[in-house]
């Protein structure tokens, strides 16, 4: 494959800092990434020029209203949904997430039932506690398999009753990078005619994300994933949302999807956020033209964006493959995820291991030393380490490499691993 990486690597400004002479590596990218200078450009132009509040009928006003309709329709060509109103912005997942359960939560009753998953983060995991607690809704738990490190879906089948109102699962682990079939787990809780709330923030950043065709009614990521500014996104059914209701202030719009987004919006986020898909956008069209066919039924941007994803999926795929064949070929070191080579399809390159007699912890900090950014712990991903043994263990180290990353980035930090462990172990 024929991978401009220069070209990408030149649009990020951060990528080239040094500190004291040392290049920055970032592998923290599932925190969080860095962002081209499209969206540092937007964000400055917005605060310049169109830093008003909605409505208003003046020309800052007009602007900031170009800009919040243009957010819309990009993560609507992002996500393929049928509409920009089915898009709401927020703060973050965390934050639109708690928000929307206390809707849910109005349509449930005691004695209803709802699926969570022990390989979620803990946002898509405590709001629905939280949720249940209230309104005395029974919770039942899908755990996944810790040798293969997926779902065992036939267990999904044995959760699902006809008192199952919300499936709610990963579209990617931020732990173990596993990648979930999330399009028949939607089809499994939509024959029980349960609702599905998927939380893509760490799968929108590497896979095609098309709602329609994964037939779930909520989905949830964040733009500063996906190489754009601080912000969460709501994609929900236009359906379903219409049946909930919003918790608001009386005088906001009480239609979707300004009824579900509480307060003034953060406008210089969403003029980022719209450069984010167009960066997509420039990829999938200078770069990827061979997948384009795939989603010719798409708008021109949607299938520019979803072309770029599937392209650089598969250099993802080989960054993942250096990552966890170098790291298995360190002494006393495991790979918490999946790791055959014909397997990397079903994982994002996001990395964990754990390695004999060194606290993880301890190893991100030698390592932040060499400049090399990532980071360690449970990553909120409570449930999973959990399910893993880990949690006293001080979780994982997490490697999150991103299209931006190179092999020799890669074989860096395998190289000051190989030093760091013997030292820690020693030490
Ligand atoms: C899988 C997953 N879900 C949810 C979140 C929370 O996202 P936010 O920071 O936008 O609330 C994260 C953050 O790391 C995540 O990785």
């Amino acid at each position: 494959m024929q991978y401009d990486l220069d070209a990408v690597r030149r649009r990020f400004p951060a990528l080239s800092i040094s500190d004291s002479d040392t290049p920055r590596i970032y592998f923290d990218n599932p925190g969080g990434t860095q962002v081209p200078q499209g969206v540092v450009d937007a964000i400055r132009d917005c605060l310049v020029e169109a830093n008003a509040n909605i409505g208003g009928g003046f020309a800052t006003s007009n602007r900031v209203d170009e800009i919040v309709a243009g957010a819309h329709a990009a993560m609507a060509d992002m996500l393929n949904a049928s509409s920009p109103d089915e898009i709401v912005f927020g703060q973050n997942m965390t934050t639109i997430t708690l928000h929307l359960s206390r809707s849910i939560g109005r349509q449930l009753h005691p004695g209803d039932e709802i699926i969570l998953s022990r390989m979620d983060h803990d946002a898509n995991v405590n709001p629905w506690l939280l949720m249940a607690r209230d309104h005395g809704v029974t919770v039942r738990w899908l755990p996944f398999n810790t040798e293969t490190f997926e779902f065992d879906l036939p267990e999904l089948d044995e959760l699902l009753t006809d008192k199952t109102r919300l499936v709610c699962v990963c579209g990617a682990s931020n732990l173990t990078g596993t990648i979930n079939d999330t399009r028949a787990i939607c089809e499994r809780a939509r024959a029980a005619g349960a609702w599905t709330y998927i939380d893509a923030v760490q799968s929108v950043p590497h896979v095609a994300t098309d709602v329609q065709d994964m037939g779930c009614d909520f989905l949830v990521c964040s733009a500063y994933k996906f190489f754009g500014p601080h912000q969460g996104i709501l994609y929900g059914r236009r359906a379903v949302l219409e049946q909930l209701e919003p918790y608001k202030v009386r005088p906001a719009p009480e239609q979707i999807p300004g009824a579900f987004e509480t307060g003034t919006q953060n406008h210089e986020g969403m003029a980022g956020t719209i450069a984010t898909v167009d960066y997509f956008a420039w990829i999938g069209a200078t770069m990827a033209q061979q997948y384009q066919e795939k989603y010719e039924h798409m708008s021109r941007r949607a299938n520019h964006v979803h072309a770029a994803l599937d392209y650089l999926f598969e250099y993802e795929a080989s960054l993942a493959k250096r990552l966890i064949d170098g790291l298995q070929s360190l002494p006393g070191v495991k790979v918490q995820g999946i790791t055959a080579t014909d397997a990397m399809d079903r994982r994002a390159p996001t990395v964990a291991f754990t390695a004999e007699g060194a606290l993880p912890e301890v190893v991100a900090m030698e390592l932040a030393q060499r400049n090399i950014f990532l980071w360690s712990g449970h990553n909120y991903a409570v449930e999973v380490v959990n399910a893993l043994g880990l949690m006293d263990k001080g979780g994982v180290v997490r490697v999150g490499p991103v299209h931006y990353n190179s092999d020799d980035e890669i074989d860096r930090l395998l190289l000051e691993l190989d030093h760091i462990l013997p030292q820690v172990r020693a030490a």
